[in-house]
């Protein structure tokens, strides 16, 4: 018999049942729903809507599911459809017809918005202290790389140079802002919809502070019928979590870029990587690769919720039951790309050499020769085309800037003196970067002590976060 049975004279068609149900999937939330349901049963009774002891009775047999839960000892069935309605079963199986008492005042609707808000409230937290890791991790790479300089890029063209720690830092403020937005959708998940029965209410005098309190809700949807409808909290964790998996593929994309022959910057850690089964030279990048890979289903996962709430009428429809697995999926992703990128990122060899190189070689700092004729009073226009001349004079020579004669340089302008040769030269045309947020070492130095602070204040905001 369902626990919707009365109104039925057949049994479910079985493929019905097998269509219908979610307890496949919708199991994962079983902590989230007996929390709930704890909290829900001692509102009853402090209301005085059930009586004392069967408070006790209900809340002792839920404990004791949850621990045979916990040994692995109770097994669901797609008979009782979902999470909600197989704990419920068990219940009245534990401690007979009075646990038929817990579902008082409460509707499925509004208990698998509040099982959902708890379950993204604690991914949320978990998502953040991973991001914190992260940024730590870069962080502490960025400083044991102030000194060392690389071409910054421009459409994969060698640009100008860039400290390392610099680059790294453009990555800690891109998760930076990640942990932002999710402390800002934090807000919203952490409000409880528990209250609004099935659309409309509850006919009991139940108080949804006590709730509230108990699982440390700081706010309560004010209108029931938004409560039991509202999945833009869940839109909102999967926005965020497209965001990092996109910041994590360009990281990935560098890694693989600058681990390759070709570029020769990074050797990545052998634990990290795999080989082929084929060639036995190769030390592939799986791991970045795979990251790269899996944005796709995460922002699929994105899509697909927002195209399953597009035109739905209030309130609850079954087709919401969609929103669960894409958000399992994407958690795991993303959990599971945090939790490599940093060990990833910590146990990297950097090939300073390499980059250095390829800095002094790529012309990287023909911008600067165009700006030291401008503080002579050349105008920018006529500058650039001076140096731009002489940089096809140094590529038919092959020759860098830095190994021109001064002699070659007086030709091409007669205003250019020896100290040139300093202002050219790597450091120098990097720390000539000191203003705002340029990749000038009082710049980088500074930077670092500032994301040390902003490290600290996720730790402290991570350590009170309700979960
Ligand atoms: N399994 C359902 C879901 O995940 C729970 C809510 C069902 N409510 C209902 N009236 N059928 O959405």
């Amino acid at each position: 018999m369902k626990l919707w049975g009365g109104r039925f004279t057949k049994p479910t068609n079985q493929l019905v049942e097998e269509y219908t149900s979610s307890i496949q999937f919708d199991q994962r939330l079983v902590e989230e729903d007996i929390r709930g349901s704890l909290a829900h049963v001692r509102m009853l009774g402090k209301c005085g809507i059930l009586r004392s002891e069967e408070v006790d009775t209900i809340t002792n047999g839920l404990q004791r599911i949850q621990e045979r839960v916990l040994a692995g000892e109770v097994e669901f069935s797609i008979a009782h459809e979902d999470i909600h309605m197989n704990i419920e079963k068990l219940l009245i199986e534990e401690v007979g017809t009075v646990g038929g008492k817990l579902h008082t005042g409460r509707s499925r609707n509004d208990q698998v918005a509040l099982d959902m808000h708890l379950f993204v409230r604690r991914c949320t937290v978990d998502v953040i202290q991973g991001l914190t890791t992260l940024r730590q991790t870069l962080i502490a790479k960025a400083e044991d790389h102030i000194d060392t300089i690389l071409p910054g890029y421009t459409h994969l063209q060698r640009a100008q140079p860039v400290r390392l720690g610099h680059h790294l830092l453009a990555y800690v403020d891109m998760f930076g802002r990640d942990v932002e937005r999710l402390q800002d959708s934090y807000k919203r998940v952490n409000t409880l919809p528990l209250g609004a029965g099935a659309i409309a209410g509850s006919t009991f005098p139940i108080q949804r502070e006590h709730v509230a309190n108990e699982l440390g809700f700081s706010r309560l949807y004010e209108n029931s019928m938004d409560a039991v409808s509202d999945r833009d909290y869940l839109v909102e964790f999967l926005s965020c979590a497209s965001m990092i998996m996109i910041h994590l593929s360009r990281l990935s994309e560098e890694l693989i870029l600058w681990s390759s022959e070709e570029f020769g910057y990074i050797e990545l850690d052998d634990a990290f990587c795999t080989g082929s089964s084929m060639m036995p030279q190769k030390k592939n990048p799986d791991v970045p690769e795979l990251i790269r890979g899996k944005v796709g289903r995460v922002i699929g996962h994105g899509v697909s919720l927002l195209t399953t709430l597009k035109a739905l009428p209030l309130t609850y429809n079954k087709d919401m039951q969609e929103d669960k697995e894409g958000i399992f999926d994407t958690v795991d992703t993303l959990m599971g790309a945090l939790a490599l990128t940093a060990p990833m990122i910590e146990g990297m060899k950097v090939n300073k050499e390499k980059m250095r190189e390829n800095a002094e070689g790529g012309f990287t700092n023909a911008t600067d020769l165009a700006e030291y004729l401008v503080t002579k009073g050349v105008p920018f226009r006529e500058a650039h085309a001076v140096v731009g001349k002489l940089v096809l004079h140094c590529i038919e020579r092959k020759k860098s800037l830095l190994e021109l004669s001064l002699q070659e340089y007086q030709s091409a302008h007669p205003l250019i003196e020896k100290d040139i040769f300093t202002r050219l030269s790597l450091e120098v045309v990097t720390d000539a970067r000191e203003a705002g947020c340029g990749t000038a070492r009082v710049r980088v130095v500074e930077a670092i002590q500032k994301k040390e602070k902003e490290i600290s204040n996720e730790r402290h905001w991570i350590k009170h976060a309700q979960t």
